[in-house]
């Protein structure tokens, strides 16, 4: 079976939940304690085994490039300064072996259409799809890219990492219905974006992780614009499981949905505490806080 070698992060989104701080940059550079999401994400894509991190990006894409690009002053500077720590932080954003690819995405016509917009550097192998807002911790194992690569690599099918959410938050999300198969996978049967509640085939929800065959590419090709104008690729995902088995993954790890205000406070108060230079004396803050 391939190996997951290519990530693709669609970062050409307005971020519209989280103005004004998204105005002029992008969401996916938010800190949560003292890393950019971006970078979380990159990080767990590398830990799954790619190699090609490909970033689809919006208006404000320098910020993005210039993040996992060499700083050559700043490291002068932190090197004459004999700030060796500060300095293999910066050089070690991301290990050698990975390279970063940019592409621009000129309008912001959905996820669907900025998946596509990978296909010329993807070409015809399985890739993963990383929502960078969607920050996923898992203390005791491997990060959900390499869960679902696992998944891969044993099943030859598409992955998607899904949730239990409350019913009531349905048409926050697209939502799958699936099928047990008999070596306990759940094999999607169907998938709808954003469903009423009344109308929802089940509370398992598609988050930001993604593995999908090059299959997807033609689906996308073929997926007329849906709601709001944009493309959809819940829409291309519902006509690959047509063809192709999708396999509902639900993941080991806790999500925090930093595209929204609440989630991203509850991402940084927990990697607040779980930091290790920092974890102790800020829960002593909180406690001081007396709530
Ligand atoms: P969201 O649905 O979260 O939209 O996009 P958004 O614009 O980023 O945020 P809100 O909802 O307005 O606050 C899901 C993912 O798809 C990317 C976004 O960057 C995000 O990672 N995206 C979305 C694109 O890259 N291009 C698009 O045209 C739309």
């Amino acid at each position: 079976m391939a190996k997951i070698r290519k990530a693709v992060f669609p970062v050409a989104g307005l971020g519209t939940r989280f103005l004004p701080a998204t105005k002029a940059s992008p969401k996916e550079m938010l800190p949560v304690v003292d890393k950019p999401l971006i970078q979380y994400a990159a990080e767990e894509a590398e830990a799954g085994g790619a190699e090609h991190l490909i970033f689809i990006t919006g208006r404000h894409k320098r910020s993005i490039e210039d993040h996992f690009d060499k700083a050559y002053e700043l490291e002068m500077e932190l090197k004459e300064a004999g700030k060796d720590k500060l300095l293999k932080m910066v050089q070690n954003v991301l290990p050698e072996r990975v390279d970063c690819i940019f592409l621009r995405q000129a309008e912001a016509l959905g996820l669907g259409h900025a998946v596509l917009c990978a296909k010329p550097v993807v070409g015809n192998e399985p890739f993963a799809i990383i929502l960078a807002d969607d920050l996923i911790r898992n203390d005791d194992g491997p990060g959900v890219v390499a869960q679902m690569a696992a998944v891969y690599e044993r099943t030859g099918a598409s992955v998607l990492s899904v949730q239990e959410v409350p019913p009531e938050e349905t048409d926050k999300y697209g939502i799958v219905a699936t099928e047990e198969q008999p070596d306990g996978t759940l094999r999607v049967v169907s998938i709808v974006e954003k469903p009423k509640p009344a109308d929802a085939p089940s509370n398992l929800a598609v988050v930001g992780r993604y593995l999908l065959t090059p299959t997807i590419f033609d689906k996308l090709e073929q997926t007329t614009p849906g709601a709001g104008g944009e493309i959809q690729l819940t829409d291309a995902i519902a006509a690959l499981l047509k063809e192709e088995p999708v396999i509902a993954y639900p993941f080991a790890g806790k999500r925090y949905d930093c595209g929204s205000k609440q989630g991203y406070l509850e991402a940084t108060v927990e990697y607040a505490l779980a930091h290790p230079e920092l974890g102790a004396s800020f829960r002593a803050y909180l406690k001081g806080l007396a709530l």
